[in-house]
C-alpha cells in the first residue's frame, strides 16, 4: 500500500516538476546547471561505489539497535551488513548529488544525522575534503562498521559521533557555533524532523543549506516538509522528490520549486 502511495506521489512530482527552463533565481539556475546537471564522473564516485559493492556481499551479522522510522527492513535485531547497506544507503545518484553540493557550496562544516554504513558521509567528505564532517549514528554496532569503512577509504575529515540525535545535537551545535550544511537522514517522522530542523535553523547563517531525505516517504514526512518550506526564515525550497533542500538566503524572495532530477 505504502509503495503504491509513493508511486502515486512520484507521478504527481513528475507532472509538476520544472526543468532549468522554469527556474528564475540565478542562484537556483546555477545550482541546477552546475550541480544537479553536472555529469562529470568524479574518481571519488568509483572509490565509494566499489566499497558499496563489497558491503552488499557482506553476510556478517551484527546486532542492531533500531532508531526512529525510515528503514523499511525486517524487524529482529540481527541483521546482515549486506541487508543494512541495501535498505539504508542512498542510491548512488543521491550520494553523488551530496558530493557535488558540498563541492559547490564549500561549507566549512557538514553535519549528517544518520550515518549507517557511512557511504553518504564518504560522498560528502570526498566532495569537500577541507570541510569537517560530523556524522551521528545511534546504533553502536553500525557505527563501528562505519568507522572501519572510513579507515578503508582513508578519510581523515570525519568525526563520527555515536549516540542519539536527541542527545548529541545540542553539544555539537554548541561546539561548532554555526551550521553550514546539514543532511538529515534518520528518524523520518514529523515531530523529530521538525525538531532537528528548528535546532539547525537556530544556528544557521545566510549561506546554510539544509537537506532532508525522503520528504515524500510518508504523509508525516510530507507534512513536515510543508512546514519546513513555509517557515518564515526559509527563502528557497527545492523539492527533488527523494530529497528536499532549503536555503535561508536573505537576498532571495521566498520561492518554492519542484525540480525534475
Ligand atoms: C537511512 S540511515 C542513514 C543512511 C546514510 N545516510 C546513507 O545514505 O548511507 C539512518 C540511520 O540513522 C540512525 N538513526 C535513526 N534515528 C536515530 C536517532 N534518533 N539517533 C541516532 N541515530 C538514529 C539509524 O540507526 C540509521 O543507521
Amino acid at each position: 500500500m505504502q509503495n503504491t502511495q509513493l508511486a502515486y506521489r512520484y507521478l504527481k512530482y513528475l507532472l509538476h516538476s520544472n526543468t532549468k527552463y522554469g527556474v528564475h533565481p540565478p542562484f537556483l539556475f546555477n545550482l541546477v546547471t552546475k550541480v544537479f546537471e553536472d555529469r562529470t564522473e568524479y574518481p571519488a564516485y568509483q572509490i565509494i561505489e566499489q566499497l558499496k559493492t563489497v558491503l552488499l556481499k557482506d553476510d556478517q551479522k551484527i546486532t542492531v539497535t533500531d532508531y526512529g522510522a525510515g528503514s523499511r527492513i525486517d524487524s529482529g535485531n540481527e541483521r546482515m551488513i549486506s541487508n543494512i547497506t541495501r535498505h539504508t544507503s542512498k542510491p548512488a545518484k543521491y550520494g553523488r548529488l551530496l558530493f557535488r553540493l558540498v563541492r559547490y557550496l564549500h561549507p566549512e562544516n557538514i553535519i549528517e544525522l544518520g550515518t549507517s554504513m557511512g557511504l553518504s558521509t564518504a560522498y560528502m567528505a570526498l566532495g569537500h575534503p577541507q570541510a569537517k564532517v560530523y556524522t551521528i549514528e545511534g546504533c553502536p554496532n553500525i557505527s563501528q562498521i562505519a568507522q572501519l569503512n572510513f579507515h578503508k577509504l582513508n578519510l581523515k575529515n570525519i568525526d563520527l559521533i555515536t549516540g542519539t540525535f536527541e542527545d548529541q545535537i545540542p553539544g555539537l551545535l554548541e561546539k561548532i557555533g554555526k551550521t553550514q550544511f546539514v543532511f538529515i537522514d534518520g528518524n523520518h517522522r514529523k515531530k523529530p524532523t521538525l525538531h532537528y530542523f528548528e535546532q539547525c535553523l537556530e544556528s544557521s547563517v545566510n549561506d546554510t543549506c539544509l537537506v532532508f531525505d525522503d520528504i515524500h516517504w510518508s504523509k508525516e514526512m510530507e507534512s513536515a516538509w510543508k512546514e519546513i518550506k513555509y517557515n518564515r526564515k526559509v527563502t528557497l525550497s527545492v523539492d527533488l522528490f527523494f530529497m528536499g533542500l532549503v536555503f535561508m538566503k536573505k537576498e532571495l524572495t521566498k520561492q518554492d520549486f519542484v525540480i525534475r532530477f
